[in-house]
């Protein structure tokens, strides 16, 4: 079984790239097989959930070629409708391949992606947008049966949630429906705005990308073009978080600060400095963190339900008691008993949690519980005494490339399956 093993308590410092956006590549890849010609989509990650997606892509009929980050896709000859269940389970976020595939070739055979270890993962509201615009849904065993007579028609739709996923659903779908779409409480996350961006360029017409209110124009149909996939906020986070937690100092390279906003008061709080620039961030830490007081988990452009785990990482080992208040996700503490292996003082009630710093934590054999939970576990490794062995690797080569590589580069201490990285 491949595994990290991590000696903690060293300092980080250098300089680290941050990749494009994992949640920012998998929608812009289900988009291109809207395009009818080739599209050529730069900065894409190399993680499973990315290759999950091109899978998918290959199934439906596209060509698709990769050349290290940039990913090229022509589904002028795709006519595919049909994902088979083993893939919609490879890639928890596969769903959003309906909008496209409803919207390209008239039906879709789907499956649910079912539950996840976030707890329930509904698609209610994707599947009430996806009706409105007229496509004929059957749900069947587990199965999604979708037909469109004759086309797809815009209308106004409104969100109960912002929902990120139901949003992008909603885009895939109107950017070739015939007449005007509106998205009311529409998500704002700028992996929106990326999405939004590409299909522009393909030839879409979209105001207020980034607002809670967007409103798609369809058009016949969609050409190629080249696109350049955002930084990833949370892989910029969590590298934040590396520096924060070993009392180090680490400067990100090719992000948008603009994205992190609302971590960098967090991270204030703890006693780090923080300092912006164009497409760079310096993190530096204090020796010794400290508490922050609330975390509440919010959509963008408030915290980041993604690192909340990653921050709270931090406050096991921070001077004083921090709460953090989940409101995005119904089970996002699986990493919390985890964490409490290593020595963490922590309790969880309902969506609460409550951590009260201890001076170290000590590194023992933990399992990653899912992908940010797994992080957080890097995080807490690097600054526990000890050492630290880490499993279930597979949650981690979702949402990370070459972390291990990255983290040993600016001095941690960091094997990877038991090889020197
Ligand atoms: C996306 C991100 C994920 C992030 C999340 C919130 C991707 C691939 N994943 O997930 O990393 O944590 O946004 O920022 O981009 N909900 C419903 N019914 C629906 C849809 C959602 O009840 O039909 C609920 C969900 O259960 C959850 C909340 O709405 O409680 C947020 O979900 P959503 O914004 O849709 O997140 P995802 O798109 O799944």
């Amino acid at each position: 079984m491949s595994k990290l093993v991590i000696e903690g308590e060293h300092r980080l410092n250098g300089a680290v790239h941050i990749h494009g956006a994992k949640n920012s590549a998998l929608p812009i890849l289900a988009a291109t097989f809207l395009a009818g010609e080739s599209c050529e989509i730069e900065n894409c990650p190399l993680l499973s959930d990315v290759h999950a997606a091109i899978k998918i892509l290959e199934h439906l009929g596209c060509r698709v070629e990769r050349d290290g980050h940039t990913v090229c896709i022509n589904a002028s000859q795709a006519q595919g409708y049909e994902v088979p269940d083993t893939l919609m389970r490879e890639m928890r976020s596969s769903i959003v391949f309906l909008g496209a595939i409803a919207a390209k070739s008239g039906k879709a055979h789907l499956t649910f992606p079912g539950g996840c270890e976030l707890g329930p993962r509904p698609i209610d509201l994707h599947l009430a947008a996806l009706r409105q615009l007229g496509l004929h849904i059957d749900e069947e065993g587990g199965r999604l049966l979708c037909r469109v007579h004759d086309r797809l028609v815009g209308c106004p739709i409104s969100l109960s949630f912002p929902s990120v996923g139901a949003t992008e659903n909603i885009l895939l779908a109107a950017v070739t429906a015939r007449g005007t779409t509106t998205i009311f409480n529409a998500a704002r996350e700028p992996e929106i705005v990326d999405l939004c961006n590409f299909l522009t360029a393909c030839g879409a017409r979209i105001r207020g990308a980034g607002e809670g209110t967007i409103v798609i124009e369809g058009v016949d149909r969609l050409h190629g073009c080249r696109h350049r996939v955002i930084p990833d906020r949370i892989e910029t986070a969590t590298y934040m978080g590396a520096a924060a937690i070993t009392g180090g100092s680490l400067l990100l390279k090719d992000i948008y600060p603009e994205h992190v906003q609302a971590l960098i008061p967090v991270f204030e709080e703890t006693g780090c400095q923080v300092t912006a620039w164009r497409d760079e961030l310096l993190v530096n830490a204090p020796g010794r963190l400290r508490r922050i007081r609330t975390v509440r988990t919010l959509p963008y452009p408030g915290f980041p339900t993604d690192a909340q785990a990653l921050i709270m990482a931090l406050t096991c080992v921070a001077e004083g008691t921090s709460v953090f208040i989940e409101t995005i996700f119904e089970s996002r503490y699986k990493h919390v008993c985890e964490l409490m292996r290593m020595g963490a003082n922590i309790k969880v009630e309902g969506r609460v949690a409550v951590v009260e710093g201890v001076s170290t934590l000590s590194g023992t054999a933990v399992e990653c519980t899912d992908l940010r939970g797994g992080a957080a576990l890097v995080l807490a490794g690097l600054a526990a005494g000890g050492t630290t062995e880490i499993t279930q690797l597979h949650h981690l080569e979702r949402g990370y490339e070459a972390m291990a590589q990255t983290l040993a580069g600016v001095g941690a201490h960091i094997l990877y399956d038991g090889a020197d990285v």
